[in-house]
This record gives C-alpha cells, structure tokens and sequence, in this order.
C-alpha cells in the first residue's frame, strides 16, 4: 500500500473493496443481530451503513473490523480472506463514536502512534505525521494535548491517526454524534474532502438520514439485522424499496389504496370509493390487481388544489415553515395524515380546521402490496 509516494505532501491512498458474503451474528441462541448480510464495497467508495438503534449496524462494522466474529459467513478485502484474520493484521483504520485519544501523549505522538508501531523509521513519521496534520487542517497543534482540543479537532486527530498509516479502508462508527449540529456539518465537509482527496475506501456508520444521504456514494439502509435495501442516495429517495425505506428516508405519508388493474404501462390504484390514478410500473412493483396497497408520498408529490383540480379533499390540522417552502398537514377522511409541499405563504396562513382540497402526482406516488 504504500508503494507510491505522497504527491505536494498529501496522503493517496489505493482504496480496497470488500465483500460481506452471507454474513451472520447470532447471540444466545435465537437473536440474530446481523441476520445474512451480503454486501460488495468498490475500491474507493464511501458507504453508508444507515439504519435505527440495534439494527445491526455496530456488530456489521465491528465483523467487518475484526473485533466480532461472524457466526457464519465470509469477508474478503482486497481480494483476500480475511474472514478468521486477526484485526490488527486486517491493517483498517477506525475511528468511533467516543475516539479515545491516548490523553498522555500530544497531538503529534497520537497520530504517530500506529507509525511506530509499524516500525516506520523516525524520519518518515516526522514527515507522514505532518501531511496527517495538515489533512486535518491541524498543523499547528502536534505540541498539543487532547485535553486542551475542542470535540471536533479531537474527531479531526482520530480522523488523522486511522489515516497516518494508509489503510485501503477507514471503518467509521458514528465518528460525530458527540458533536453539536455545527461542528457536526463542518466535520461531514472535512470528512467529504478528505475521501476525495485521500481515496481510501469508508464504510461508515450512522443513524443520522441527512449525514448517510450527504456523504455517501451508496446507502446501505438496515432494519433488524437485514438489509432492507442498499442504493445511491437518489435511488433511495426515489425508489424505496419498501416502506420501511419510504418512512425511515425523508418525509413519508402514507394512503391505503387498491390496485385495480395491472398491464404493461402501469397500475389502476383507486383511493378512497373513486378517485383513480395510473402508475408507472417502476413505482408498483409486485403489486397485482385487486389487491389492496399502501401508497407512499412524498410532500412534493402532493399539492394542495382547487375545484375539479382537487382529487382529495381533508381538513388542514396545521401547516408549518421548513426552509425554502411550507408543510401542510391535511387529514384525510379516511383519518390518514397527508403532508403537502406548499409555496411559501399559501398554506400557513390558511385556517387550521379548513377543507382543503389535494391533488397528487400519480408519477412520483410509489405503492407496495399491503401485507395481508
Ligand atoms: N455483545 C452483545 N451481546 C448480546 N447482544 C448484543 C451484543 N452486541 C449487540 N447486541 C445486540 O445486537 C443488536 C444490534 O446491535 P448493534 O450495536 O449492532 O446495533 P446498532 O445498529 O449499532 O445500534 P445503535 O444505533 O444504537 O448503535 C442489538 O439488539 C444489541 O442489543
Ligand atoms: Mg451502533
């Protein structure tokens, strides 16, 4: 790996691929906290793992780290094995969620470290704890102790000291949920750049929807020990997978529907006893006819409307401001709760307690079969 030299002082690293076949992790005798995840990483790649508290998350990373045995599986990274090797020989960079920074050693002997451990001659650490420092935007502080750094040049120096030995790949648990929400911003930009510039391989580790959606190249989306669905950011917002996705991505209302008639265009979904709409086939998959769906929308794939416009028709509870455009929130008769993508000053200002009427964008509705 560290065959070429580093280019103007900077850190390139060639990322590795890896590939998660199969792999499970049982504990006790029935809970399974990953339950047969299969997954490929590109040399290079940032992926997310996103997904709620006690999907699986930490116990996939820690495997794929070493630090967790699969119960069954395999694990390959760049093009090895690596399934029963031992976690330092698997040559990963970490960082977690609460880094522990030696607190006895400066800034400089933290980052130094993994160096010397490796034997790189003193000389070379001198030189490659400096790049470290400057890739972090830290060349001022190797004198200094963790204790007298803020969080997040203290996340800055754990991000530094996982990259100081150019590891193919960087494994990341939640490496900013210490941090305030503007720290945390300024540390995804650094985090961005430093995997554009340094193009070692991430898998990281998050809860936090806007931070995966972000960062990421894929999105792995996890949901009790499975994959629910693994995609680009868009394709995730587009086209969820299922409505675990739908909900747990973005704002999701969701409307109980029938599929009416399917052919080679699309799918007849009737709502409420007559309002039918068409829908592509790409956003009814495995649905058939006279079944009945769940229809998930998104708030942009709804207005409000007036007269023969309106499709629907429910009271508005209460709208509010989200940025650049306005949120309404419509209950349906049925008693669903729709919420509506307004333009600035239409629907705040209305009455809460007011008919309003809905129109919907059959285009952008996606609809999955109702469990029975
Ligand atoms: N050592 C262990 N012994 C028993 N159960 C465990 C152990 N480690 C994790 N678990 C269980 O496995 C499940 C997955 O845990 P994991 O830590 O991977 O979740 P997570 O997705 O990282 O959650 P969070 O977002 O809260 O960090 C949880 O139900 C957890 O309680
Ligand atoms: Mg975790």
């Amino acid at each position: 790996m560290n065959a070429s030299p580093p280019l103007d002082g900077a850190v390139h690293i060639a990322g590795a691929g890896i590939a998660v076949d199969a792999i499970a992790k049982s504990y006790g005798s029935a809970f399974m906290a990953v339950d047969g995840v299969s997954l490929t990483v590109h040399p290079g790649e940032f992926v997310s793992i996103l997904g709620p508290s006690g999907s699986g998350k930490t116990t996939l990373l820690m495997m794929i780290a070493g630090f967790e045995r699969p119960t069954s599986g395999r694990l390959v990274i760049g093009g090895k094995d690596m399934t029963d090797t031992r976690p330092e020989k698997r040559n990963l960079g970490m960082v977690f969620q609460r880094y522990a920074l030696f607190p006895h050693m400066s800034v400089a002997d933290n980052i130094a470290y993994p160096l010397k451990r490796r034997g790189v001659p003193r000389a070379e650490v001198r030189r490659r704890v400096d790049d470290a420092l400057k890739l972090v935007s830290l060349d001022a502080y190797g004198s200094r102790m963790p204790a007298s750094l803020s969080g997040g040049q203290q996340q800055r120096v754990a991000v530094a000291r996982a990259l100081v030995f150019q590891p193919p790949v960087m494994l990341m648990d939640e490496p900013l949920s210490a941090l305030d929400k503007k720290l945390r911003d300024q540390m995804q930009l650094e985090i961005a750049r430093l995997h554009r510039t340094v193009g070692v391989t991430i898998v990281y580790v998050t809860h936090d929807q806007e931070e995966a959606l972000s960062l990421s190249d894929r999105v792995v989306v996890m949901n009790q020990g499975r994959i629910e669905q693994i995609g680009t950011p868009d394709e995730l917002y587009d086209a969820p997978a299922s409505p675990f996705v739908a909900d747990f991505i973005g704002r999701t209302s969701f409307v109980s529907a029938r599929c009416l008639a399917v052919d080679a265009q699309g799918a007849r979904v009737r709502i409420g006893d007559k309002v039918d709409i068409l829908m592509p086939s790409a956003r009814c998959r495995g649905v058939d006819a006279d079944q009945d769906v769940r229809l998930a929308l998104r708030p942009e794939a709804v207005r409000l409307a007036d007269g023969d416009e309106a499709q629907l028709s429910g009271i508005l509870e209460g709208a509010r401001f989200v940025g650049s455009s306005e949120l309404a929130f419509v209950r349906l008769p049925g008693g669903e709760l729709l919420q509506v993508q307004t333009d600035p000053g239409t629907s705040r200002h209305l009455p809460a307690g007011s008919r309003v009427g809905v129109a919907l964008d059959a285009t952008r509705a996606t609809a999955f079969p109702e469990r029975s």
